[in-house]
């Protein structure tokens, strides 16, 4: 029996050094140590061992076990901590390399420009508003003082949608109806209305089949055209430098009387005359007027207690100008290389 022993520790030891994963060293603790392993096998041969002889034997089992069992820890052991030496080293971070660049967005460009709109207005106590992108044509055109079959409607065609009574705006002014309506015909009215407008455009470097404007409307009671040159002024100067002139020029629109166009002196030459303001000195922001007594009366406002104005600006047509971009359909190419190019913050 000793010497059945020894060969099992022997053997058990032999092929622990050569055993190459933790499987493998399962099985091997099953077969010498399971239950119906080498050494639980003789462990249970103890019966038919003399009683004088018991002792001196049992111990030798003990012995053998206690060896084996600790031979077997070890490797287990050893196996653990290579695999998580391993694991360690695959998932290690090599602290010295270059950090990762992080891309920050830029905001914008059409964006920024409608925000330094509403800001000026917003510090002269204008709300900024929001109407409909799906309007009725009640709203886009009939209360403005367009009616049906009226020939401005030509300039504005647009996308309709059922039966000609709903269409996508083809303006913000609609906004102006709906929130004078709102408003009661009783009240001051001062706000500003940045969005987006469709037309039945087809696309070039200056046209867009949706763009965006910003509607502008003051009523109040004793407002003359005076008043709409002196807030200009104070918006175009925000927005183009203390020393941009203003000037109106006659126009039509429907809603409103007198109209004009409201132009810029070219920051570029200062009015000199270069490219970008074809030679004129002057670029034209705005489409403006007093708003026209038909729609106050349309929209519950009695034009011989109240009176006010109006105007519509380009907002693309605007940061064009500012930013001197060529193209509209670069405002919706999603393209970030454009907004980064117009980032003007410190590095
Ligand atoms: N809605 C006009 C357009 O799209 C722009 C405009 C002109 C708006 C004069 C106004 C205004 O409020 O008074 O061409």
């Amino acid at each position: 029996m000793k010497d059945q022993l020894e060969k099992i520790k022997k053997q058990t030891l032999e092929t622990l050094a050569i055993v190459g994963d933790l499987s493998a060293l399962n099985e091997l603790r099953v077969k010498v140590l399971g239950k119906s392993g080498e050494l639980t096998a003789i462990l249970r041969g103890m019966r038919d061992v003399a009683p004088e002889d018991r002792p001196v034997v049992g111990a030798l089992v003990n012995e053998v076990r206690s060896a084996i069992e600790e031979a077997i820890s070890a490797k287990e052991k050893a196996f653990k901590d290579a695999a998580l030496a391993a694991k360690l080293a695959s998932e290690s971070v090599d602290v010295t390399l270059p950090a990762l660049e992080i891309k920050a967005g830029a905001p914008n460009i059409l964006e920024k420009t409608i925000e330094e709109v509403e800001e000026v207005f917003m510090s002269m106590g204008y709300d900024v508003v929001d109407g409909p992108e799906i309007e009725q044509d009640h709203f886009n055109f009939e209360l403005l003082n367009i009616p049906k079959g009226h020939p401005a409607r030509d300039a504005q065609d647009t996308f309709y949608i059922e039966d000609e009574k709903m269409l996508l705006r083809s303006q913000t002014s609609p906004v102006q109806a709906r929130t004078m309506l709102a408003a009661g015909g009783d009240k001051p009215i001062r706000m500003i209305c940045p969005g987006k407008t469709y037309r039945r455009d087809a696309d070039d470097a200056t046209h867009s089949h949706q763009f965006m404007q910003i509607e502008g409307l003051l009523v109040d009671k004793n407002i003359s055209l005076a008043n709409l040159k002196a807030t200009f002024d104070v918006v175009a100067k925000k927005l183009f430098g203390e020393n941009c002139q203003t000037r109106f020029r006659p126009s039509y629109y429907q809603f409103t009387e007198p109209s004009v166009e409201t132009d810029v002196s070219c920051f570029v030459c200062k009015g000199k005359g270069c490219s970008l303001c074809k030679n004129t000195g002057w670029l034209t922001i705005s489409g403006a007027g007093m708003v026209h007594p038909n729609v106050l009366r349309n929209c519950g406002y009695d034009p011989n207690v109240w009176s006010g104005f109006a105007f519509g600006f380009g907002a693309e047509r605007c940061a064009m100008l500012k930013y001197g971009i060529s193209d509209i359909r670069k405002f919706y190419m999603t393209d970030l290389r454009e907004s980064a190019n117009f980032d003007r913050r410190e590095d």
